[in-house]
């Protein structure tokens, strides 16, 4: 501790500096002082490297990152408020222990001393809000990014992130859907992804993970923001290609144009798929059950304000539902715009079409459904046994010697095959084939999935008008 410079300031100066000195000098010397300063500087240092390190890229760990930019800087601002309560105790201590009242403490401009701790001072706060801000941002972006949401929640959201990077929105985050514009829905998200976190650490949570979601389910808006209904207009044509385990070479090609709809430009008028959604028109229903598989009674509110109720004549929910009027909006259809899955006769077909299965191999289309089907009890087995499993079923079926010769073709569709399987199955996570299906168009009407779920012609108003089932109203085949 150097004396300050005494001669050339003066006694008045002098102890005014002495009292300041005395204070924080002595302030590293109380326990609670040590901590505070070594707490951030430590946590400062650390930053740094940690800072470096993310942006050279050396170290992408997510663990890493939550520690450097979200527990590190914790430690440093405890630190750093550490700091001035030392002082205060500090001051406390040595004033009941001394009666000179003059050495008040004052900050004198004119003190050189004084004015290089200011400037020191206001030096080091600027470096640490610099650092608390960078720091911050960073952490903030990060609880915001995809990476966020589908790795640090590893298990939990694996199938969703997994089937989100292969979607055609895997460029489009988790919160531009998830989370809707406006301060309510900030806080809405941040309350339940704290509840979330909650339920991971005690392991209580939903396997799998129930849709319809309630409190982070995507809204109409979040989906206009980019897609714009009334830019929607025409047709769309689809091709859907499937084969038979009677003839697993010849693909059976059908096409449909769908009737996307939306404004007729020609018109003005909406019309189509999307009439549902059109400006004008407001479709409610209330479903009688928590899956909204389904529907009960259905409210059409037209351009002039008249409305049309439809009724199965029969609406009754399942126990502990309440049919609730809810408006009908783009996830109602669209429940599986990014995290899609496929189904288990579509991406055999898949296969067979794009060659990746050998469909010389006489019945491979049937062991591929068998090998898809086994219910291995974790990811790790099913990468060990799909491929061996599928060599013993053509084995069984054409003999060791069959499958010595076209080992290659057999391991080539096995491949294939465990592909699809990652793709879609997570035992851990009760997720499997057929777990989240989609609502669009009705191949899986049978479980109350898709459009028919409305369009039955048993949904009727109470002068017999049904919602109908015309093949024609909503496709047709592509001139
Ligand atoms: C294009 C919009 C969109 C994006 C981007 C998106 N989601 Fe979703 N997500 C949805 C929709 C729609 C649902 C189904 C909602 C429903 O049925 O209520 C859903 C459902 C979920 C569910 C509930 C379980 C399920 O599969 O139905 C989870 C968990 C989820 N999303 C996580 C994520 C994560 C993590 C990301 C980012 C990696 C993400 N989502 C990105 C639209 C999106
Ligand atoms: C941030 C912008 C953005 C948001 C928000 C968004 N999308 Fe998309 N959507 C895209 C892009 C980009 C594509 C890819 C366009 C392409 O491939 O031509 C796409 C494609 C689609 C497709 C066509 C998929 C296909 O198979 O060709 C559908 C359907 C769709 N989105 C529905 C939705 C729904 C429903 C929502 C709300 C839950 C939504 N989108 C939210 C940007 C967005
Ligand atoms: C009544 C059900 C239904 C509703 C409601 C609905 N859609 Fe669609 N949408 C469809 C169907 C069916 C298709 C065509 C099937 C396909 O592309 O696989 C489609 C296609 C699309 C496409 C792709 C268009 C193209 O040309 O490729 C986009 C984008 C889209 N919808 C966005 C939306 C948005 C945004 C909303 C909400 C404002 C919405 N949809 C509401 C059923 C619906
Ligand atoms: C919640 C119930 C409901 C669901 C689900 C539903 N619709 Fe509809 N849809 C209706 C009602 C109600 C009408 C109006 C019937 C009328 O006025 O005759 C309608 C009318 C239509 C029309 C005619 C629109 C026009 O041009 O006037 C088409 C096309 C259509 N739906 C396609 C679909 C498709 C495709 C799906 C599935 C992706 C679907 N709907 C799912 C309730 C539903
Ligand atoms: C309410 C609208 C609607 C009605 C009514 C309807 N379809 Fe469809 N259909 C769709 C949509 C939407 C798709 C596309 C699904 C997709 O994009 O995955 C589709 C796809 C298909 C496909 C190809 C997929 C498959 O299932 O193999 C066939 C075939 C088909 N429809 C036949 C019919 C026939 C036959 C009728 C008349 C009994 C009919 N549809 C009535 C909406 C409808």
């Amino acid at each position: 501790m150097n004396p300050p410079e005494h001669t050339s300031s003066g006694n008045r100066n002098s102890k005014k500096t002495e009292a300041w000195e005395k204070l924080l000098s002595c302030t590293w010397k109380t326990p609670l002082g040590i901590i505070g300063v070594s707490l951030t500087t430590i946590s400062v240092t650390l930053i740094i490297i940690g800072f470096i390190c993310h942006l050279t890229g050396l170290i992408s760990d997510h663990y890493f990152f939550i520690f450097t930019f979200m527990f590190l800087p914790l430690m440093m601002l405890f630190g750093l408020a550490l700091i001035p309560l030392a002082c205060y105790f500090r001051r406390k201590k040595w004033f009941q222990g001394s009666l000179l009242n003059t050495n008040h403490l004052q900050i004198d401009l004119a003190d050189k001393q004084h004015r290089k701790g200011i400037v020191l001072f206001l030096i080091l706060s600027v470096i640490n809000l610099t650092i608390i801000v960078l720091v911050l941002y960073e952490g903030y972006t990060f609880t915001d990014s995809s990476y966020f949401c589908g790795v640090v929640c590893h298990e939990v959201m694996e199938p969703q992130y997994s089937a989100y990077q292969r979607s055609p929105h895997a460029k489009v985050s988790c919160v531009s859907c998830h989370i809707g514009t406006g301060s309510s829905w900030y806080v809405q998200a941040k309350l339940s992804g704290i509840r979330q976190v909650k339920a991971i650490i005690s392991s209580d949570f939903n396997r799998p993970i129930t849709a319809p979601v309630e409190n982070l389910r995507p809204a109409r808006e979040t989906c206009e923001s980019c897609h714009w209904p009334d830019k929607f207009h025409g047709k769309k044509i689809k091709e859907f290609i499937s084969y038979t385990n009677d003839n697993q070479t010849d693909p059976q090609i059908q096409e449909v144009a769908l009737h996307i709809g939306g404004r007729n430009p020609v018109t003005d008028e909406f019309e189509g798929i999307h009439w549902h959604v059109s400006r004008n028109i407001t479709v409610e229903y209330q479903a009688l059950d928590t899956k909204r598989t389904r529907i009960g009674r259905v409210r059409v509110t037209k351009p002039d304000g008249t409305t049309e109720e439809y009724s199965t004549g029969n609406d009754v929910p399942d126990k502990g539902v309440t049919p609730a009027w809810r408006t009908m909006d783009c996830i109602d259809c669209h429940n599986r715009p990014t995290h899609i899955y496929d189904q288990l006769d579509q991406i055999i077909d898949f296969g067979l079409y794009s060659k990746k299965i050998d469909s010389n191999i006489a019945g491979i289309r049937e062991d591929s459904t068998t090998i898809l089907k086994i219910e291995y009890t974790r990811r790790n087995e099913a990468i060990e046994r799909i491929v061996p499993d599928l060599i013993e079923l053509v084995s069984k079926r054409h003999g060791k010697d069959y499958v010595n010769m076209n080992r290659d073709k057999i391991v080539r569709s096995g491949t294939f095959l465990l592909e699809a399987y990652l793709n879609n199955v997570w035992p851990e996570m009760k997720v499997t084939w057929g777990t989240y299906r989609q609502h669009l168009g009705h191949l899986n009407s049978d479980d109350g999935y898709g459009c028919f779920r409305c369009h039955d012609e048993v949904h009727k108003t109470q002068f017999g008008k049904a919602i109908k089932q015309d093949c024609d109203m909503c496709h047709d085949e592509p001139e």
